[in-house]
């Protein structure tokens, strides 16, 4: 019943650690980072590992994961890196055995790793792959792999579940079906397992980012003069949602959609279709690009 008061409790508790120089509560602590190779999620890493946390580093790309390693090593931290395909169900089973061999249980599980597509559906009649490959990377394995956690957390009688979803979530926005609807499925597991394993002291907190400036937007012109927060700065909010364990992190821009859409569902169509209509599908989106 503690987690009723779980954000006045955390915002003490952050007061104080200020106050004392307490550690942070990731301190001794392991902590599973998925897309670790890369922007948001190696960002995280090594934010996590400077709070004195194990860090587990999951992706495809083993060079970049080892990059990682070293650094966050060469600066005194501790990481362990796991090569592994998020979409290959064997491979997170693999992972969730070796992972709960090599330490019992994680603590904290950050689902990062993701792919974006922006692409409207008048594009996307012969491409049905775009739905199912955002659902495999966005839904299915973060799903499997939070599933393949839970035991471990619920005989500890602690653990805590970030999701890095989006601000699309809130704002339905056009060009961005199959991603967002990935995200949107993925966002309501977490809001349930919440309330599943809520006398397990297990939680997850759903946090709607922004625009943030990494490889994933590159291949959408529209995002080249956008506003977009650093990977450094965005990793500081997810520590805060680790440390804190909210329900939802969202942003204002956000937060106006979704209260526009539940107050005025049809002026916000008309919003969002005026906004899409000027900002065509990206060149890559036509096919006439590296990936969309
Ligand atoms: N950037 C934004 O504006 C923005 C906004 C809202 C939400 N997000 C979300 O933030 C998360 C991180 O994205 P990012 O912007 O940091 O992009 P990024 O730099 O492209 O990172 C994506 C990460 O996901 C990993 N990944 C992709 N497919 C994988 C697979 N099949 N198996 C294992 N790992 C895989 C990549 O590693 P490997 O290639 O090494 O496997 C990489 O580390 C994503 O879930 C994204 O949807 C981003």
């Amino acid at each position: 019943m503690s987690l009723l008061i779980q954000t006045p409790r955390a915002r003490v508790a952050r007061l104080a650690r200020r106050l004392t120089g307490a550690p942070s509560p990731l301190d001794g602590r392991t902590v599973l980072v998925t897309g670790a190779s890369s922007g948001i999620g190696e960002a995280t890493a090594l934010a996590v590992a400077r709070r004195g946390a194990h860090v587990l580093l999951v992706a495809r790309r083993a060079d970049e994961l080892e990059r990682v390693r070293a650094e966050i090593e060469a600066a005194g931290g501790v990481a362990s890196s796991y090569v592994v395909d998020l979409t290959d169900g064997d491979a997170i089973d693999a992972l969730v055995e070796q992972v709960l061999a090599e330490h019992g249980a994680v603590d904290y599980l950050v689902n990062n790793a993701g792919r974006s597509i922006r692409r409207s559906l008048a594009l996307s009649h012969d491409r049905f792959h775009d739905f199912e490959r955002t659902m495999a990377i966005n839904y299915f394995g973060p799903v499997r792999l939070t599933m393949g956690l839970l035991p471990a957390m619920r005989d500890q009688r602690f653990g805590h579940v970030v999701n890095i979803v989006t601000w699309g979530n809130q704002l339905k926005a056009p060009k961005f079906a199959p991603y967002i609807a990935s995200k949107s499925a993925l966002d309501v597991f977490g809001r349930i397992l919440g309330r599943e394993e809520f006398h397990h002291n297990i939680t997850c907190t759903n946090m709607r980012v922004a625009l943030v400036a990494t490889p994933m937007i590159g291949p959408t012109e529209a995002y080249a003069d956008r506003r977009a927060e650093s990977p450094e700065a965005c990793a500081e909010r997810v520590v805060r949602a680790l440390e804190d364990r909210p329900i939802t992190v969202n942003g204002v821009v956000g937060s106006v959609g979704e209260v526009l859409n539940l107050v005025a569902p049809r002026l916000s169509d008309l919003v969002m279709a005026e906004m899409a209509r000027r900002v065509p599908d990206s060149a890559a989106a036509r096919g006439e690009g590296p990936r969309a």
